[in-house]
């Protein structure tokens, strides 16, 4: 059993921050990753980080407060305003001291920050370094980690990559610690903290066609889930408009702030024709794009006309001809680069062939504005896998690389000074904690030790199909009902799987099995809220209720485990300066 003042799970931008916050507080913590942080899904975030600096010569009037306004329209008026206001409060100071620690963003031509236009933004606020924005911040990063658990005056930070986590330890109310799996060697073993930041990333790995990496699935919020955290608003996931036709790999919204079209097979720019995105075109916001992207190709007018013909199916044209090669190369480099090399378009001479995909969790587990878990005394949560309520029912483009950072830092320096002031320790809590890690060694033997018949891939590949085909950007009764019942179909089936490979030694067959086990719950958390949320908002939308219904559901759904399934609750939204009011861009 080992011991750390703190524990960070997750090496992404939100865990290496949190990690960092506690080292500037004189904490030691360790920091467990299932994958090398530089492997972390931050990396693939292309199109910016968005903060009111006023650097662009549109942005002059900007500030954190209509950056807040923004968010919380954005949001359909389901985020929490002082947590909102918190979070815009800090941009500004959080770019900057990612600036200072080395990211080299973009400049303009008087060599401050450059800021893009992004979607449902007021100003362009997205500061950006070309479209390798979650690149270089999370090198930057890592850079900061490895200063702290090497050569600077406090080392107090350590690594533990390829470490994965499986089960939270919480004693009385308290997190007490968590078990983990070398993958390399198969040891399993618990580390007890006396407080606990989660930063495990998202979940898009429940559905198919989804920018996210292979490592996000349910897992990461599962644990905590299971473990009697509740997760909240998790019917909101966002559907990015824009990704490549094929492997979904993300298309930066950044192509749209630069200029970049959205056509139809006509050649026509469609948003136009669409109320809700008839003014503010290509750089509406994400639920609505997506949305009107869908109809079009619903309609039959999916593809794109070129100097080649014209090509159709379920998708549309990104066009950036227009842009020009040298401003696609100076700011779009790997747009082109993946464009070429995964649909064999080339940018600079063709639209891209695009469609929405499930890019991100507007829920998570319920946090405060200050990341902690209001029902678990030193648990946290931060980035992705954490509901701080700022992101409500729709994120915008470039709150998320902020999210990771704000409430990383926030969530940190926060468990930091509650470590720091506590006068009890976990360690009384030894002996508990010494028989959890025993059940869960056992639980882990069974199930490495199962050779039923069923397949956990394929029970993962029916549940990301029927998620698809089920929960979509277009919702209703009756598709989330045939969701709902598939998800315990395939819950009833995973009980006889099968794990064919039996060493200790790098066993993904094991590893897999535990990942659809959490995408399992996490699916049927998000189906559960869908059905009981009978109303539009932001990027859910149910086709037999059209409308935002604000007297009945201006409030957060909130789900716990309750050792089976999913038992759905609600807790109260916190307003603020802005009343509700239909959102008009
Ligand atoms: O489109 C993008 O570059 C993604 C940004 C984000 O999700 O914030």
């Amino acid at each position: 059993m080992k011991y750390f003042k703190a524990l960070v799970v997750g090496g992404g931008l939100a865990g290496m921050r949190a990690a960092v916050a506690f080292n500037m507080k004189n904490v030691s913590v360790a920091l467990l990753s299932k994958v090398h942080p530089l492997r972390s899904h931050s990396i693939e975030a292309q199109g910016g980080i968005n903060a009111a600096l006023g650097n662009h010569p549109r942005g002059k009037f900007d500030s954190p407060k209509l950056h807040g306004y923004d968010t919380v329209k954005g949001s359909d008026y389901l985020a929490d305003q002082p947590a909102v206001l918190k979070f815009t409060g800090l941009a500004p100071f959080i770019v900057r001291e990612m600036e200072s620690w080395g990211v080299p963003f973009s400049r303009t031509p008087e060599g401050k920050i450059a800021q893009r236009p992004f979607g449902g933004a007021g100003f362009p606020r997205t500061c950006y370094a070309a479209d390798k924005t979650g690149h270089v911040l999370l090198h930057t990063m890592w850079e900061q980690v490895v200063k702290y658990k090497t050569y600077a005056e406090r080392k107090n930070i350590q690594i533990f990559d390829e470490w994965m986590v499986t089960r939270l330890i919480i004693d009385a109310g308290k997190a007490v610690g968590v078990v983990a799996m070398n993958i390399q060697t198969g040891e399993i073993d618990a580390f007890m903290a006396e407080a606990i930041v989660w930063a495990t990333g998202g979940m898009g790995r429940i559905f198919k066609n989804t920018t996210n990496a292979l490592i996000n699935t349910g897992l990461g919020m599962a644990i905590p889930y299971w473990a009697g955290v509740p997760l909240k608003d998790m019917e909101f996931v966002q559907f990015h408009p824009t990704t490549l036709l094929g492997p979904n790999i993300l298309m930066t919204e950044g192509c749209r702030g630069e200029g970049g079209y959205l056509i139809n097979k006509d050649g026509e720019r469609f948003l136009a024709n669409y109320p809700d995105s008839s003014k503010s075109m290509e750089i509406s916001p994400r639920d609505i794009v997506s949305r009107n992207i869908q109809r079009e190709i619903d309609k039959g007018k999916g593809g794109y006309p070129f100097a080649g013909g014209v090509k159709e199916g379920p998708f549309v044209g990104l066009d950036l001809r227009h842009l020009g090669e040298a401003r696609i190369q100076e700011r779009l480099p790997a747009i082109r680069e993946i464009a070429i090399n995964f649909a064999g378009v080339d940018p600079v001479y063709e639209p891209i062939p695009i469609q929405p995909g499930t890019h991100y969790a507007m829920g998570g587990l319920d946090t405060n504005e200050n990341g902690q878990a209001p029902e678990v005394e030193g648990f946290y949560a931060a980035g992705e896998a954490g509901c701080a309520s700022v992101h409500g029912a729709n994120r915008l483009g470039g709150n998320s690389l902020l999210e990771t950072l704000v409430f990383g830092k926030i969530a940190g320096e926060h468990a930091a000074d509650y470590i720091n002031a506590k006068e009890t320790s976990v360690m009384t809590s030894k002996g508990f904690v010494a028989e959890v890690l025993e059940d869960e060694k056992n639980r882990l033997k069974e199930l490495k030790n199962k050779n039923g018949k069923e397949k956990h891939a394929k029970i993962n590949d029916e549940l990301q199909q029927t998620m698809r085909d089920n929960v979509w950007i277009f919702r209703n009764e009756e598709n989330l009902t045939k969701a709902y019942n598939k998800i315990q179909e395939l819950k009833e089936r995973y009980k006889n799987i099968g794990i064919q490979y039996k060493g200790d030694v790098m066993n993904y067959d094991l590893i897999w099995a535990l990942e659809v086990q959490g995408n399992l719950s996490v699916a049927e958390a998000v189906v559960a809220g869908a059905l009981n949320r009978k109303e539009s908002r932001g990027a859910h939308f149910r086709l037999e209720y059209p409308k935002r219904d604000d007297e009945n559901y201006l409030k957060h759904t909130i789900i716990r485990w309750d050792g089976e399934k999913a038992q759905l609750g609600w807790k109260d939204v916190e307003l603020g300066i802005w009343e509700p009011k239909e959102r008009k861009y």
